[in-house]
């Protein structure tokens, strides 16, 4: 049965949420092992806190040697001018062993990622990410149109091909919603079945 990994980071809690809803989606799938692991914070604890990051976070923190542990890696991370973030880029960077013994080659990956703005570099954070995981040799799945909540017109919502998406607003003061959660979730099962069935 596929092991699922989503791996994350989240300074106010967005990308937390979202990280939660692809992990259910993922337990759609009978026999599906998911867990739910965060990545180092990075950032000096007087920064973290003069911030007001949100430092109690439920999810174990992963070391990068367990990625080969897994069938599938969904990688979520807020958007930083744009692309990831650094602390999710150093823990891809502490793993230079597992790219140099092509450990991950053939599993599945996937992003998702929160942005403050509808335009504010979502796409190009999914594709920061999507890159990495390329480089590691994996197979990517996105968020198909058959979340069709991302086509709507009648309300804001994140969602992308690329991944899944939400918008955080300019002071964190939106959280996922209904549409942008069940894409997460959308995600996650699409994951855990396409891993199923290389993995089985
Ligand atoms: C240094 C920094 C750079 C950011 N750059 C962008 C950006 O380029 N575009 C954008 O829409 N939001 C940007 N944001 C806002 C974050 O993406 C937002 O706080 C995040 O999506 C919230 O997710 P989280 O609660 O998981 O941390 C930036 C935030 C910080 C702290």
């Amino acid at each position: 049965m596929p092991k699922v990994l989503v791996l994350y980071y989240s300074s106010y809690g967005h990308t937390e949420t979202l990280a939660n809803a692809v992990a259910e989606g993922a337990r759609r799938v009978p026999g599906a092992v998911v867990d739910v692991k965060r990545v180092p914070e990075t950032a000096p604890e007087a920064v973290a806190r003069a911030a007001h990051f949100k430092l109690d976070q439920a999810a174990p923190v992963a070391t990068p040697q367990e990625l080969a542990n897994y069938d599938a890696i969904v990688v979520g991370s807020p958007t930083r001018f744009g692309r990831l973030t650094s602390q999710m880029a150093s823990f891809w960077d502490q793993a230079g062993g597992l790219w140099a013994s092509g450990a991950l080659n053939g599993k599945v990956g996937a992003a998702f990622t929160s942005s403050a703005t509808q335009h504010g570099g979502n796409e190009t954070t999914l594709f920061s990410l999507i890159t990495n995981l390329l480089h590691f040799g994996m197979v990517i799945v996105g968020l198909p149109y058959s979340h069709q909540g991302q086509m709507t017109l009648e309300e804001i919502t994140g969602g992308a091909p690329y991944g899944a998406t939400t918008i955080a607003g300019g002071r964190g003061e939106r959280q996922p919603s209904q549409i942008e959660l069940e894409g997460a979730r959308h995600q996650g099962e699409l994951v855990a079945k396409t891993a199923a069935k290389l993995f089985g």
